[in-house]
């Protein structure tokens, strides 16, 4: 299905977004897998895919490596058709008691981070006339309400809807699909004090994938700028 193509998935060494390269090389997809500080993960999940992936580092922090990363896996791998933002740091802390620093990382993590990879992938995808574009949301991302625990988090998220709305719009006549799928409680996630999942249980790796699995398939060639919510029901 995805033979021929080439996919970046960011924070791609591990949890969520390892399992995202695993499904889609499954599908025939090259897979470039970016990591920031654990080489040594990237390295065993590439054993793991076989020839079909290479290892790239970045600091996605940083909007001068993010370019330097698509330029390197273009010339190597080839310009790249599926970009999944991933990445998205989270805190879970008092509003009033979380430090700049913390705020400027959530916000930068997975706002900016997603903004710069996307714009740095156009490009090539819009020369092809093919592209997917995929960012991780979150279960509540399209409710604007206080979030007094999850401030910066939910307000980078919210804006990231925006921002895949948006671009949905912008790159449509280049065949270019953007589009979001926001997981629910994942059993790895930091869990709020009280909450119940009416599925009764959490959200899976498989869940979120097969959602994205469908996004990429041909089957979505005119979807774009939807949010799936892959949330069981949970604050719905
Ligand atoms: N977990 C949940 O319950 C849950 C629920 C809803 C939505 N989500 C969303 O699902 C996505 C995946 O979440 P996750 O918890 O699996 O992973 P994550 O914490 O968002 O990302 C971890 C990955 O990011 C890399 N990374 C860390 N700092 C970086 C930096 N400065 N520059 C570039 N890469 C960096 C890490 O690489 P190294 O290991 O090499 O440092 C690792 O591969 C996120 O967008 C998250 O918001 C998660």
């Amino acid at each position: 299905m995805l033979e021929g193509k080439v996919a970046l998935i960011t924070g791609a060494n591990r949890g969520l977004g390892k399992e995202i390269s695993l499904a889609l090389a499954k599908r025939g997809a090259s897979i470039a897998i970016h990591y920031f500080k654990n080489r040594n993960l990237a390295e065993s999940l590439k054993k793991q895919i076989g020839k079909n992936a290479e290892i790239y580092h970045a600091d996605l922090m940083d909007e001068k490596e993010i370019f330097e990363l698509v330029r390197r896996i273009s010339a190597e791998m080839g310009e790249i058709d599926i970009l999944i933002n991933n990445f998205g740091p989270f805190i879970y802390k008092k509003w009033e008691e979380i430090s700049f620093e913390e705020w400027d990382y959530i916000i930068r993590g997975n706002l900016n981070s997603a903004f710069i990879c996307s714009k740095a992938v156009i490009p090539g995808m819009r020369r092809k006339k093919w592209g997917r574009i995929i960012n991780i949301g979150y279960n509540r991302v399209e409710q604007i309400v206080a979030f007094p625990n999850i401030t910066p988090y939910a307000i980078a998220k919210t804006g990231l809807l925006i921002l895949t709305r948006t671009m949905a719009k912008t790159e449509a006549p280049y065949k270019i699909t953007v589009n979001m799928v926001s997981p629910g409680l994942m059993e790895e996630g930091i869990k709020p004090e009280e909450f119940e999942i009416p599925m009764g249980r959490y959200c899976s790796f498989e869940d979120v994938i097969e959602a994205i699995i469908f996004l990429i398939s041909d089957g979505a060639n005119y979807i774009t700028g939807t949010n799936i919510i892959v949330g069981g029901g949970w604050k719905i």
